[in-house]
């Protein structure tokens, strides 16, 4: 070890891929990428891919310094890029330097307390509308119902926009999307021609153009709106379409305006109903908490069928059960950074052109930050409890100056579906059905989550 430089970092092979003939694994045939092969490594690891070393960041300190203390030196990774950018274009999520800020300052208004405040009535109206359609003992795939209603919440809310008709040809492209773009292959961690990192097939186009079609849609009709006189509507639609740069006074090409919608509206339902899908498995395996969720929503709601904005701080038991759903089950599981120059994390060394995966289900199962890291306890979340773990031990929503900015807007969207769920339905299990995770770009369960819908005797 040179001091001065800092430690190596212990090297692995790489996960799952251990064996498999190079070529092989370059045409993607081989096992596929597994981060959560990883989890068991230690603090800090890594691989190397042709030459290109792949590290894996698992302690809170090293991610502090990575998505905070010297976050410049922390761009988002190539395979961000390769990966995403081909149907979500230069969003949000992708973007990077002063081009991000400004989409950032343009978006953050409409995630502000004020607004969300206002969006609480629209939120439960979606949720009451969906159960509205629930027959008792019926068996329903309750990841396509959460994706259905966290869709219908965010075109609602964010985009004004109906797009009811539209729930099943989204699901459909999203799974294409996730199907293509969620096997990482080892083409993924190299700057290369996009035909060689993501061969794209008819399947793919079709999905990206579905989805193009809706938002492209929805602008125009909000445009055909705004000349016909229509009120100014107050919400994330408006504010794009109306942002003007402040030094051109130029606003967003179609082009910029259609990459910051599919990104938030992909960005902005799927994980959201992924939390939820979580949710209502464990609380079907844990009755204790169920029933601690239901006793709390039952006190406050009464006769009512869904809880208001100012319900929602009297519900702190559900928003712990969220948090609790999240670290088990973190939807966005693992995300990725590029070291631009050489750095140190704590005593290792971190050279330039590192690629580095951070992932947020692995620090939610460490041991020493979690204690019985398997068990679903929403006390771990309770106000007062522990507070020695370090803030990056629980990373739902990412960290530093690229945290989500929907954060506070899904939480709360929890917090009023699963209140608007809970007293009238009970979600149960089916016996013998395993229930395994699918590590794609995000953490869906895999062949999604069939369940019985068992009618409560609640108190409407
Ligand atoms: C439970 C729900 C959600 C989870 C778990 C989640 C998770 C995340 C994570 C981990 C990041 C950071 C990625 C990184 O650092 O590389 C992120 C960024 C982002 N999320 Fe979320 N998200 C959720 C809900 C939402 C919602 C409701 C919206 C919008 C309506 C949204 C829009 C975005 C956007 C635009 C970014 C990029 C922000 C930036 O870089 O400035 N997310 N999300």
């Amino acid at each position: 070890m040179d001091r001065a430089e800092g430690m190596e970092a212990p090297r692995i092979d790489f996960p799952a891929m251990e064996g498999a003939p190079v070529i092989a694994r370059w045409l993607g045939l081989a096992p596929r990428f597994d981060v959560m092969a990883t989890l068991e490594k230690g603090p800090i690891c890594y691989t190397t891919l042709l030459g290109k070393r792949i590290y894996f960041v698992n302690d809170a300190e090293y991610v502090k310094r990575i998505l905070l203390d010297n976050v410049a030196n922390y761009p988002k990774s190539v395979t961000y890029r390769n990966n995403l950018r081909p149907f979500l274009g230069d969003g949000l999520l992708i973007a990077e330097g002063e081009f991000w800020k400004r989409q950032r300052r343009l978006a953050q208004p409409a995630f502000h307390l004020r607004r969300l405040k206002v969006l609480a009535g629209a939120m439960a109206d979606c949720a009451t509308r969906m159960s509205a359609t629930w027959e008792h003992g019926r068996v329903i795939d309750v990841m396509a119902a959460m994706n259905a209603v966290t869709m219908d919440i965010v075109a609602r809310t964010l985009f004004g926009a109906d797009l009811s008709g539209d729930i099943r040809a989204v699901y459909d492209a999203m799974t294409v999307l996730g199907e293509e773009t969620g096997r990482i292959r080892p083409t993924a961690f190299f700057e290369l021609p996009g035909f060689v990192t993501r061969p794209r097939g008819r399947a793919f186009a079709e999905a990206v153009a579905t989805l193009d079609a809706i938002v492209n849609n929805m602008v125009s009709e909000r445009r055909a709106d705004m000349e016909k006189g229509g009120a100014p509507r107050d919400d994330l639609l408006h504010m794009l379409l109306e942002a003007r740069d402040e030094d051109t006074g130029q606003g967003m090409t179609d082009r910029q305006l259609r990459d910051e919608l599919v990104t938030l509206f992909l960005a902005g339902h799927e994980t959201t109903a992924i939390a939820l899908t979580w949710t209502f498995h464990l609380l079907a395996q844990h009755p204790r908490v169920e029933g601690l969720v239901r006793a709390e929503v039952d006190e406050v709601l009464g006769e009512r069928a869904a809880p208001s904005f100012d319900d929602l701080e009297r519900l702190p038991y559900a928003r712990m059960v969220a948090e609790e759903a999240m670290r088990l089950y973190p939807p966005a599981y693992v995300f990725s950074r590029r070291a631009a120059g050489e750095d140190r994390l704590g005593p290792y060394r971190m050279p330039a052109g590192a690629h580095i995966v951070i992932s947020p289900y692995a620090l939610h199962r460490r041991p020493d930050y979690w204690p019985e890291p398997g068990g679903f306890w929403p006390e771990r979340f309770a106000p007062g409890a522990r507070t020695d773990r370090p803030k990056m031990a629980y990373l739902p929503f990412g960290g530093g100056p690229r945290i989500c900015i929907g954060n506070s807007f899904a939480m709360m969207e929890h917090a009023i579906v699963l209140a608007s769920v809970a007293p009238r339905w009970r979600l149960e299990s089916i016996p013998g059905r395993e229930v395994k995770t699918e590590p794609r770009i995000t953490l869906r369960p895999r062949g999604g989550l069939p369940m019985r819908l068992l009618r409560r005797q609640g108190p409407a």
